[in-house]
C-alpha cells in the first residue's frame, strides 16, 4: 500500500468517526472493506491518533485519490473515481449525469452546527463556475447559502474557498457542489473544517420568540405613503410569532418561491398527455393556496411573482415535446405555452381569489449583467421580442386594474438601467407595461443617491410606476454593523418618502423576507428582525425615517 492510499483511508476514517454515519450504506460498506482490506499497523497507529470523541472537532477531508471516498450523491448524479493528470493526487471525483444546477455531491454536516466552517475544494469544469454551498433548516425554513465559489475551466483546477456560521439552530445541516449550468464537474481535495475553538451542539437550539406585541406597526406609519410588504413562504406563516408579526407589521406579500413556475408547471401531468398539452402545459396550485388562504384572511395584498423567468423554470419547458434530450421548442409552440401559462395562472387566479394580486412581475431579471438581453431559454426560444409578447399576453388576461411590472436587480446600475429601459420601451409604448420592479438586493456600500437618481429616472423617462420589491441590505464589515446598517435603512427610506413626496409614484416597498434567518442572503444579515424576532436597528431605522421627515 502506498503512502496515498494510507491518507485517503485514514481521510474517510477520520470524517466517518468525526461525522457519524453520512455515507450511504453502499459507500460506508466500499470505505469499509477497502480499509479493512488494506489495513496496516501503519493505518492503524494512524486511525488511533485520529479517532476522536463526540465533542472532538469534526473534519471532512478528502483528496479522492481512489474508489473510496464518502461523498454522497446530490440529485441526480452519477460518482465515478476519475484518473485525472490535471488533479492534485492524478485522481478526481467525476460528478455526471446532472439535471438541476443543485446536483452535486453532498456531506451531512450537522456536527458543525453553532460553529464557523471553513470549506475548501478544487474543480475542473465547462461550467464557468462551481460553487460550494450549504443547506440547512432553521424554524421550518430551508435556506440554501454560498459558501465559496470559483470560476472553472474544463483544463485546470481552480480552488475555492469561504468561510461560513452555521447557526445554533439550524437542522438538516448539509454541505455540496453545485453549478449553475449542467456540464461534469470534477472535484479535488475537499475539505470541510472549524474554525477557531469548537462547541458541540447535539441538537439545535430552539428558538425562543420574543414578544412583539408592542412594536410600532410599519405598515401604519407609512399608510399615507405605499404598501410595506414581506416575501413570505408557507411554513412561516404556521408558525404563531411569524403570523403575528406579519399580521402587525404588513398590508402586502409576496410568495418567495410558491408562485414561480418550476412551483406551478406540473411536469408528470403534462408527459403523460403531450399532445393534450403540447401547446399548454398543466399547471397546478397546490403551493401557493396557504399563503394566498392567509393574505386573503387577513387583509394583505399579494404581488404576484413571477410570470417569466430564467431561473426556477425546469428546462422541459422550453422542448420540443417536453423532451429536454431532443431540440428547443420553436418559436411559435413557445409563445403558445408562453400565451396559455399567462392565461391559466391569471385565471386560476382571479377565479379562486378575485381582487388578491395587485400586481405581476411578468418578467425577471431579462438584463445580462454582462450587458443587452439575457440570453435565456425564453430569449433563445421566442427570441428578442420576447418580453414585449409576455406583457401583451399579460394585459390580455390580466383582471382589470391589476399592474404590471418588470422586475430585475442592480436596476439601480447605470449601465443596466439603460439596457432595461431600451427594451422596455416599446412595451410602454403598447401601454403594456405599469410599472418598474427594483429587486434592491443591496449592501451597506451601495450609493443612496446613485439609486435615486435611478428609480427617478425609471418614472421621467418611461412613466412607471415604482415597486421596490424584494430589498434586503447586507450588513458591512464594521463590528458596529447593526447600527451602520440600521443608519442605512433610515436614510434609504427617508429618501424614498422624499421621491414619494416629489411626485414619483412609488406604491410599495417589500422586504425579501422577516427575519435574519429566513432571508436567503441568511449570513449576510440583511433583513430588519432578529432570528427570534427581536428588532434590529434596521426596523428601528425604517421607523425614524418615517416620523421624522424634513
Ligand atoms: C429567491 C428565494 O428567496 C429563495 O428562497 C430561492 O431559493 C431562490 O430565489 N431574485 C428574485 C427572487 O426575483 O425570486 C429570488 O428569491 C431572489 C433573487
Amino acid at each position: 500500500m502506498n503512502i496515498k492510499k494510507i491518507g485517503a483511508a485514514a481521510a474517510c476514517i477520520l470524517f466517518l468517526s468525526a461525522c457519524g454515519s453520512t455515507g450511504s450504506p453502499e459507500q460506508q460498506s466500499v470505505t469499509e472493506s477497502a480499509s479493512e482490506e488494506s489495513m496496516t499497523e501503519e493505518v492503524l497507529s494512524i486511525l488511533s491518533e485520529t479517532a476522536v470523541e463526540n465533542t472532538e472537532p469534526p473534519v471532512i477531508c478528502e483528496s479522492f485519490s481512489d474508489e473510496n471516498f464518502l461523498a454522497e450523491k446530490r440529485g441526480t448524479v452519477i460518482l465515478r473515481y476519475s484518473e485525472d493528470e490535471a488533479a492534485s493526487d492524478k485522481g478526481a471525483l467525476r460528478i455526471f449525469n446532472r439535471n438541476n444546477s443543485w446536483d452535486g455531491v453532498q456531506y451531512n454536516a450537522d456536527k458543525f452546527r453553532g460553529n464557523e466552517l471553513e470549506a475548501e475544494g478544487s474543480f475542473r469544469s465547462s461550467n464557468p463556475s462551481v460553487r460550494i454551498s450549504i443547506q440547512y433548516t432553521v424554524n421550518d425554513n430551508t435556506s440554501y447559502n454560498t459558501i465559496a465559489s470559483v470560476n472553472t475551466t474544463e483544463s485546470s483546477y481552480s480552488k475555492a474557498s469561504g468561510k461560513y456560521v452555521v447557526p445554533k439552530n439550524a437542522e438538516n445541516i448539509i454541505v455540496y457542489v453545485e453549478s449553475d449550468r449542467l456540464e461534469d464537474i470534477y472535484i479535488d481535495d475537499f475539505s470541510v473544517k472549524v474554525c477557531g475553538d469548537y462547541t458541540y451542539y447535539p441538537e439545535a437550539v430552539a428558538t425562543e420568540f420574543v414578544d412583539t406585541s408592542d412594536y410600532p406597526s410599519l405598515k401604519e406609519e407609512y399608510k399615507d405613503y405605499f404598501r410595506i410588504g414581506t416575501a413570505t413562504s408557507p411554513n412561516l406563516l404556521d408558525k404563531e410569532p411569524y403570523a403575528k408579526l406579519i399580521k402587525a407589521q404588513y398590508n402586502s406579500m409576496t410568495m418567495g418561491n410558491s408562485f414561480k413556475p418550476d412551483s406551478i408547471l406540473d411536469h408528470n401531468k403534462t408527459v403523460r398527455d403531450i399532445d393534450k398539452y403540447m401547446y399548454s402545459p398543466a399547471v397546478k396550485f397546490d403551493a401557493v393556496k396557504t399563503e394566498l388562504d392567509f393574505a386573503r384572511d387577513n387583509g394583505l395584498t399579494v404581488r404576484g411573482h413571477t410570470l417569466l423567468w430564467h431561473n426556477q423554470t425546469p428546462d422541459w419547458l422550453f422542448y420540443k415535446n417536453y423532451d429536454i434530450g431532443g431540440e428547443l421548442a420553436d418559436r411559435e409552440t413557445m409563445l403558445a405555452r408562453m400565451e396559455n401559462y399567462i392565461k391559466n395562472v391569471m385565471e386560476w387566479t382571479e377565479e379562486n381569489y378575485p381582487g388578491l394580486v395587485r400586481a405581476w412581475d411578468v418578467v425577471n431579471e431579462a438584463a445580462d449583467d454582462g450587458g443587452g438581453m439575457r440570453k435565456s431559454l425564453w430569449y433563445q426560444t421566442v427570441g428578442e421580442d420576447y418580453i414585449e409578447q409576455a406583457f401583451m399576453f399579460a394585459r390580455k388576461y390580466a383582471p382589470e386594474g391589476t399592474k404590471l411590472f418588470y422586475n430585475d436587480y442592480n436596476s439601480y446600475q447605470t449601465r443596466k438601467q439603460n439596457d432595461i429601459i431600451t427594451f422596455l420601451r416599446p412595451v410602454v409604448e403598447a401601454g403594456n407595461i405599469d410599472g418598474m420592479g427594483m429587486q434592491s438586493h443591496i449592501n451597506v456600500d451601495i450609493s443612496i443617491s446613485q439609486y435615486m437618481t435611478a428609480l427617478q429616472k425609471y418614472y421621467d423617462e418611461l412613466g412607471l410606476e415604482i415597486n421596490v420589491t424584494e430589498l434586503d441590505v447586507c450588513r458591512g464589515k464594521s463590528d458596529n454593523w447593526q447600527q451602520e446598517q440600521g443608519d442605512y435603512y433610515k436614510e434609504f427610506m427617508s429618501e424614498i418618502l422624499k421621491l414619494r413626496k416629489n411626485g414619483v409614484p412609488i406604491t410599495s416597498v417589500t422586504l425579501w423576507g422577516i427575519s435574519d434567518t429566513d432571508s436567503w442572503l441568511s449570513s449576510d444579515y440583511p433583513l430588519i428582525f432578529n432570528d427570534d424576532l427581536s428588532r434590529k436597528p434596521a426596523f428601528d431605522g425604517m421607523i425614524e425615517a418615517v416620523n421624522n421627515q424634513e
